[in-house]
């Protein structure tokens, strides 16, 4: 009896906290966050899909730039995610990006920049790709002018608990 109350109170605590957490995590701005300008070999390949909010403007011409890495210091950056399709950022968009960088264990961190007032709103970015599962970072939020802004969850376990494959 005390061994299945015990499980069900487990259950409990397990089911609240995956369920508060990717609500309770909100991307954050990053006034330290530092590119890695370390000479890296660029030798794998990553796709990312940037999901533009229905709420964004119906487009931006903002421009747009990524960073995303591992916990050991591997560092993919795109200095400007190029609008390589028309309609890319729009709102209710769905953009695909193919990137090459340094190989990376699994992704745990991801910060966007812009430079540009239009109010762009990303629902999520996924990257996916060379060792890793793919990852969701999710924004629904407007991503500020100037700043690095985003998720590092690199060091406190909460990672497994992104919804990963949110964009589909
Ligand atoms: C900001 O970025 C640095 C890496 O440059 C990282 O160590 C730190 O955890 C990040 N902070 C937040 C709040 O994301």
């Amino acid at each position: 009896m005390k061994k299945v109350v015990t499980l069900i109170l487990t259950m409990c605590i397990i089911s609240t906290f995956s369920q508060a957490n990717p609500i309770a995590i909100h991307p954050q701005p990053n006034q330290s966050f530092k590119l890695n300008r370390m000479p890296q070999q660029v030798n794998c390949h990553y796709t990312a899909h940037i999901k533009t909010s229905c709420i964004s403007p119906s487009y931006t011409g903002n421009q747009i730039s990524v960073a995303f890495g591992d916990t050991y210091g591997s560092q993919v950056y795109v200095p400007k995610l190029d609008h390589l399709s028309l309609g890319s950022f729009d709102q209710c968009s769905i953009s695909t990006f193919e990137i090459d960088g340094p190989c990376n264990n699994q992704v745990c961190y991801l910060f966007l920049y812009t430079t540009g007032y239009d109010g762009w709103i990303p629902e999520s970015v996924t990257i996916s790709g060379y060792n890793a599962a793919p990852i969701s970072f999710v924004y629904n939020t407007a991503v500020p002018h100037g700043v690095w802004y985003g998720y590092n969850v690199c060091n406190n376990g909460l990672e497994p608990i992104l919804p990963y494959n949110h964009v589909n």
